[in-house]
């Protein structure tokens, strides 16, 4: 650490700094009266100087080893998803399904894998996050099609600065980042519960979360109904930096609540299924699609000067898929251990919560493709 630390640390805390007011005066001018009284989190400073500073990312222990696994992950055309496949790779994985919504982009991605891993078998499918369809054409590929599935990672996820409906009829980044999440990890279970042979090589299931997740206020979390409360905006007050921020934010919550939900229901010596955050990560496409340009000018800046690269995020990942066995069932991986997850989650009103929630998906996921049946409910 020493003068080092300090030398690198202080850009970083004068950027977060600015990046703190820039978000409060916002917030001011929205003024968005809220009646959910404020839940007190970590701060966000607090939580990446301690991620990007004070912990050392490691590589998988020697003896990792994918030989003989099929692994899948959405969104890995590109970003942590294409640094995870390429770590997975390199420690013998035998078959990867690239899943993207542009097979272009995916093909890629698996020519430049091709070159570097000439003796693994490489598909790319076509899954589009935002069309409920889509995603479950592609779980029933997977549940035809694969003999065996490993490891599902999904990754697919993004930020927006502007609101928008898809298809379906839910604001994007709340269907990409939850609810399709939610569908496909519940209609991949049957094959990942049948490639469980025995405890040694249980199937994996891990979710992509956030630190954002950590410090969401989820405002609307007693609106009654939930869910429909995510895809209500009003137009006249404009989308802000702030409600960009905090939509990415707490689709990253509700996915640590999916992953504490599904471990409920799913044994943990058929399939082990967690969430994992790797922290800030730079140079992947996210930073890009930060709403409003100066937010993306200082985010890129903290990225540049404190983020991981994206071997050591694809790491962080390995970790929750391989490192982590039983103890990680329902439970967020951060920084190589198991963390405590939001606050809020240990509340008997955030309990409450998510159970809402949860009961609401299952509903709506029922409506699209019959996933009571999967889930034993
Ligand atoms: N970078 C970080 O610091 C950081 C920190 C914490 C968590 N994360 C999480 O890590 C994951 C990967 O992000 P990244 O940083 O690697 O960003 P990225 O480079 O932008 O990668 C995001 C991936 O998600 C895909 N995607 C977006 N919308 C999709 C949809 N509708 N259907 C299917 N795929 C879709 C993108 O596909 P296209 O290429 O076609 O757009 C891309 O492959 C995300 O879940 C993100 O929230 C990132």
């Amino acid at each position: 650490m020493g003068i080092l630390t300090t030398i690198l640390e202080f850009p970083v805390v004068a950027l977060l700094a600015v990046w703190n007011s820039f978000l409060a005066i916002l917030t001011r001018l929205n003024n968005r009266p809220s009646t959910v009284a404020h839940f007190e989190t970590d701060s966000l400073t607090s939580l990446l100087l301690t991620s990007q500073f004070f912990v050392k990312p490691s590589p998988p222990p020697e003896g990792t080893s994918f030989v003989g696994k099929t692994a899948l992950i959405t969104g890995s055309n590109t970003g942590l998803g294409l640094a995870t496949a390429r770590v997975l790779l390199q420690h013998g994985l035998s078959r990867l399904i690239i899943a993207v919504r542009n097979v272009e982009k995916g093909e890629r991605a698996k020519l430049n894998l091709r070159v570097e891993f000439p003796g693994a078998k490489i598909d790319v499918w076509e899954v589009d996050m935002a069309r409920f369809s889509s995603v479950v054409a592609f779980a029933k590929r997977a549940n035809a099609e694969l003999e065996r599935l490993d490891v599902a990672i999904l990754n697919a996820g993004l930020i927006k600065p502007d609101w928008g409906m898809t298809e379906d009829g839910h604001e994007e980044v709340f269907q990409v980042n939850y609810l399709s999440t939610a569908l496909l990890a519940v209609m991949l279970l049957p094959v990942l519960r049948s490639t469980t042979r025995n405890v040694e090589s249980v199937a994996r299931l891990t979710v992509v979360s956030s630190t954002m997740g950590l410090v969401s206020q989820f405002k609307n979390r007693h609106a009654d109904p939930l869910l429909k409360s995510f895809d209500e905006f009003d137009g006249t007050r404009g989308w802000s930096l702030q409600d960009g921020s905090d939509r990415y934010s707490v689709t990253k919550l509700l996915g640590m609540m999916l992953v504490r939900r599904l471990a409920g229901l799913v044994s943990s010596e058929k399939v082990i299924i967690n969430a994992v955050d790797p922290a800030l990560v730079k140079n992947t496409g996210l930073q890009d699609l930060m709403p409003y340009f100066p937010a993306r000018l200082v985010g890129n800046a903290i990225g540049r000067l404190a983020g991981r690269t994206m071997t050591q995020g694809a790491w962080a990942y390995v970790d929750a898929v391989d490192g982590k066995k039983e103890e990680s069932h329902g439970r967020l991986v951060r920084n190589w251990e198991i963390d405590t997850a939001h606050p809020m989650m240990n509340t008997e009103d955030g309990k409450k919560v998510e159970e809402e929630l949860w009961a609401e998906t299952v509903e709506e996921l029922e409506k699209v493709a019959g996933v009571k049946a999967i889930l034993g409910v």
